[in-house]
């Protein structure tokens, strides 16, 4: 029952102010780091996703599109650097309760709040979406060598202060991100990119809410920051839209999956391991293949770079 498989997106396939799911048709406010399908732009739908010619993921018939912010350090003098990614991204697909429905052609979703700048005082609640949401948000010390025990997975739900980072995240910093997975079983997109869907109790697992009873795979999505490259360098972290203290932390997901693979990856591939090399459904691409699949830079973003150095957030 807690079958699932891990995604590698080896590479991201570059830093732009894109989302076409938030900003469609314009540059958005802030950078995000881009995995997945090739054809991925300011207004990409589905079928463009799907006619890409390459994804930085690992398995060909998924031309999905995955993003967030990503992780900036502000050095004291004002000037802005990206902090190196450690590969691209890790998605998990969990597969928790039963009859689950592969995305739908059209189907995208927002997890997180892009405007929030402050934990809510209900976050150990389990039954308002908003303190559920907010406990979906990672920020986790990476210390391979550690004799202390490990921190765990979505415990910490704010950005550690530089201090904190420089003396515990000797491996750097993973940020993560749990999508909803109960649906309303008919929307594929709505206004706000979330009323659709909702997250069950326990934000990855358990019941899902009155209206929501359809399951979906549940996503999460795990990228890593060498913050150890700025350790005892005077200035703090931020994300790509300005806030340092990491409770706007959000993603995005377009589906661009053949729906069909995706169906029978759901009902087939019970891997207990998360082994994706397990699963017979997918064509599997090597890394080296799918790093060398990259995003051109917009005309109309010709201008500007969101790595650094740089005087000011791209997006301002
Ligand atoms: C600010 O400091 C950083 C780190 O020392 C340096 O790389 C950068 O060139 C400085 N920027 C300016 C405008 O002096
Ligand atoms: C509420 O959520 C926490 C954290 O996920 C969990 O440990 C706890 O068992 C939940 N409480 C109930 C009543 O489900
Ligand atoms: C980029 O800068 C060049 C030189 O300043 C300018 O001619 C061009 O119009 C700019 N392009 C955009 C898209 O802003």
């Amino acid at each position: 029952s807690d079958a699932f498989w891990r995604l590698p997106c080896y590479s991201r396939l570059g830093v732009f102010r894109i989302d076409p799911i938030v900003s469609r048709g314009a540059p958005s406010t802030h950078a995000h780091t881009l995995h997945g399908a090739q054809n991925l732009n300011f207004k990409s739908t589905y079928y463009d996703l799907l006619s890409s010619s390459c994804t930085s993921c690992a398995v060909l018939q998924d031309m999905s599109a995955y993003w967030t912010p990503p992780l900036m350090f502000y050095h004291l003098n004002g000037t802005i650097d990206i902090v190196p990614q450690v590969g691209g991204m890790l998605i998990y697909y969990h597969l928790f309760g039963e009859n689950i429905k592969a995305f739908p052609i059209g189907f995208e979703m927002v997890a997180g709040d892009a405007g929030r700048r402050s934990a809510s005082t209900l976050l150990t609640d389990n039954t308002t979406q908003t303190a559920l949401a907010q406990r979906a948000v990672g920020f986790t010390c990476l210390d391979y060598k550690a004799t202390a025990k490990a921190e765990g997975a979505l415990e910490r739900h704010h950005l550690p202060h530089k201090s904190i980072i420089d003396s515990k995240c000797t491996d750097g910093l993973r940020l993560e991100l749990m999508f909803p997975s109960c649906w309303d079983g008919t929307s594929v997109a709505t206004h706000d990119h979330k009323s659709h869907v909702a997250y069950p109790h326990l934000v990855r697992e358990g019941k899902c809410p009155d209206g929501f009873e359809s399951r979906l795979p549940a996503l999460y999505y795990e990228t890593v920051w060498n913050t150890a490259a700025f350790r005892d360098i005077d200035g703090h972290f931020l994300l790509s839209n300005g806030d340092h203290r990491g409770y706007s932390y959000h993603g995005d997901f377009q589906n661009g999956w053949d729906t069909d693979v995706l169906q029978r990856a759901i009902n087939n591939c019970r891997n207990s391991l998360g082994l994706i090399d397990d699963c017979k459904e997918f064509s599997l691409q090597s890394p080296s293949k799918a790093s060398r699949c990259t995003l051109a830079t917009p005309a109309i973003l010709a201008n500007e770079s969101c790595i650094g150095p740089q005087a000011r957030l791209c997006g301002n």
